[in-house]
C-alpha cells in the first residue's frame, strides 16, 4: 500500500463531494482552517478509544446520538442543552437498567454534512440540486442557496467550536448533576415516562445512601464525559482539521473524537478510507445491505491493520426486514477474523418510509424491532451488541410515528423540523432507552 498522508486521499475515487467554482477560493478558507486551534485534543480521542474498547470487551455500553444532520440555525443554547439533556437521561436509563455504564457520544458539534442517494431533488415542483448539509450548501430551496459554498467551512467550524463550548461550559459546570432534579424534568409539552420518574428516585436514593457511607465523591457525579462525532464526509474540511501530534507520532483528525464512514463512501478503493485508514482516531464504518463478508474483512484489514480494541466500532443499519438474514454472515465473518471490534445498531436508516401525506418518517415499532433483533442476533451467534446509533432531538418535535404518545402520520406535520432524516423526540428517545435496558439484561 502506498505511503499515507493527510490528503494521499486526493489520489482516489471521492464519491459524495460538491464542485467548487473557484478553486483559489476553497484554497483561502482551507488555509485558513488549516491555523485553527482543534476543537478536540488528542488525550481525549485516546481516553475514548480506551472506553470503546471497554464497550467491545462488554464492560461498556455506548450511546451515539444526535441529529441527522445538525443546523447553523440550530446552534441555539436551547437546542443544545436539549440535545445533551436527553443523551443524559437516556443514559441514566441505560445504566441504571442495564448496569452498564454509558459511553456517550453525541452527533453533534460538526455534523454539518450529509451524503445523499441523488444529486438533485424535487423542491415544490422544481428540480435542484439536492441539500448536502450546511457544510455544503443551502436547505434554501433555489439555485444559489443550493450552490456548494467553500465559505460554509468556515461557518461549520465555527458553529461547531460554539456548541462544543457550550457542551464543554455545561458538563463541566455540574448540568449532569443528578442532585438538581430541575435539569432533569422532561421538556414540558413531551409525554410522560412513568418509568423514568421512578429510575429517577432510585438512582438519587442509591447516590444518598452511597454519599452517607463516604462512598462517592460529589465531584465525580457533577462532572461527566461527553464526546463528539460526526461523518466524515467532505474531505478537504476533514483534511484542514487533521494534525500531526508530536508526542503520539501520529495524525489524528481533531475536528471531533471520533469519525464515521457512510454506507455510501466505504468504498476499499475509494478516498474516504484511505483518509481515514493514517488517523489515530476511533472510526466507526457504517455496515447496511450492502456489505458483504468479503468487503467487511478487506476494510478491517484497511482500517485496522494492527487489530487495535477501541480502534473500530461497527454500525449495522439493515431496517427491521433485513437484518435477521444480512446480519449472521458478518458476525460470523468478523467473528472469524478474532478481530476484538464493537458492535453497535443504528435501528435508524434502514427503517425509513414515506408518510401518506409525502413526509420522512420512521416508526417506533420497525427501530424497537431492528434493536430486539440486533440483541438477539447477536446473542445467538455468540457475539454481543455493545452499543446503539440513534438519530434523536431534545425537542418535542413530531418526525417518527408511535411511541406512547401514539404519534399518526396525520401528526407529522405538527412539528416537523428536520433539515433531512426524521428523529425521535424527547419523550421517544427516552421510550427507547428503556426498552434497550432491558434488552441489555436479556
Ligand atoms: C447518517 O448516519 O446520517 C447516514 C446517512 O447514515 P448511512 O450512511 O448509514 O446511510
Ligand atoms: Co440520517
Amino acid at each position: 500500500m502506498s505511503p499515507w498522508n493527510p490528503h494521499s486521499w486526493q489520489r482516489f475515487p471521492a464519491m459524495q463531494q460538491p464542485d467548487y467554482a473557484d478553486p483559489s477560493e476553497l484554497e483561502a478558507v482551507l488555509a485558513r482552517l488549516r491555523r485553527m486551534p482543534p476543537l478536540v485534543v488528542p488525550e481525549e480521542v485516546d481516553r475514548l478509544r480506551g472506553l470503546l474498547a471497554e464497550a467491545a470487551a462488554g464492560r461498556r455500553f455506548l450511546l451515539q446520538g444526535g441529529d441527522c444532520a445538525e443546523q447553523f440555525k440550530d446552534c441555539t443554547p436551547e437546542s443544545i442543552a436539549g440535545k445533551l439533556r436527553v443523551l443524559l437521561q437516556m443514559s441514566v436509563a441505560l445504566t441504571h437498567g442495564g448496569r452498564k455504564p454509558v459511553v456517550r457520544v453525541g452527533r453533534i458539534a460538526g455534523q454539518f454534512a450529509k451524503p445523499r442517494s441523488k444529486p438533485t431533488e424535487r423542491v415544490r415542483g422544481q428540480e435542484l440540486p439536492s441539500y448536502r448539509g450546511d457544510l455544503i450548501n443551502s436547505l434554501t430551496a433555489d439555485a444559489a442557496g443550493r450552490r456548494p459554498d467553500p465559505a460554509r467551512m468556515l461557518e461549520a467550524y465555527f458553529h461547531a467550536a460554539a456548541t462544543l463550548n457550550h457542551l464543554r461550559a455545561l458538563t463541566a459546570g455540574g448540568f449532569a448533576d443528578l442532585h438538581h432534579p430541575e435539569r432533569w424534568e422532561l421538556p414540558g409539552a413531551t409525554g410522560e415516562v412513568p418509568e423514568y420518574r421512578r429510575t429517577l428516585d432510585q438512582v438519587r436514593e442509591s447516590l444518598d445512601f452511597l454519599e452517607a457511607l463516604g462512598g462517592v465523591q460529589r465531584d465525580v457525579l457533577e462532572r461527566i464525559d461527553f464526546y463528539t462525532s460526526h461523518e466524515a464526509l467532505l474531505l478537504p474540511y476533514e483534511e484542514a482539521l487533521t494534525r500531526w501530534v508530536g508526542d503520539a507520532s501520529a495524525y489524528y483528525n481533531l475536528g471531533a473524537h471520533t469519525l464515521w464512514v457512510g454506507e455510501r463512501t466505504r468504498q476499499l478503493d475509494g478516498a474516504h478510507l484511505e483518509y481515514l485508514r493514517g488517523l489515530r482516531n476511533p472510526l466507526g464504518v457504517k455496515v447496511g445491505p450492502s456489505a458483504t463478508p468479503e468487503h467487511l474483512t478487506a476494510l478491517l484489514d484497511r482500517l485496522d491493520p494492527t487489530r487495535e480494541p477501541g480502534r473500530i466500532t461497527l454500525i449495522s443499519r439493515f431496517g427491521a426486514a433485513k437484518i435477521g438474514s444480512a446480519l449472521p454472515p458478518l458476525l460470523k465473518a468478523v467473528q472469524a477474523t478474532g478481530r476484538p471490534v464493537l458492535w453497535s445498531c443504528d435501528p435508524m436508516h434502514g427503517n425509513g418510509v414515506e408518510s401518506a401525506q409525502g413526509l420522512k418518517t420512521r416508526d417506533f415499532g420497525a427501530i424497537l424491532s431492528e434493536l430486539r433483533q440486533a440483541f438477539e442476533l447477536h446473542r445467538l451467534h455468540g457475539s454481543h451488541l455493545g452499543g446503539v446509533h440513534i438519530e434523536l432531538t431534545g425537542e418535542a418535535v413530531t418526525e417518527c410515528t408511535g411511541g406512547s404518545e401514539g404519534l399518526s402520520e396525520a401528526d407529522l406535520a405538527k412539528s416537523y423540523e428536520t433539515g433531512c432524516d426524521p428523529r425521535l423526540n424527547g419523550t421517544q428517545s427516552l421510550e427507547m432507552a428503556f426498552l434497550i435496558a432491558e434488552m441489555m439484561r436479556g
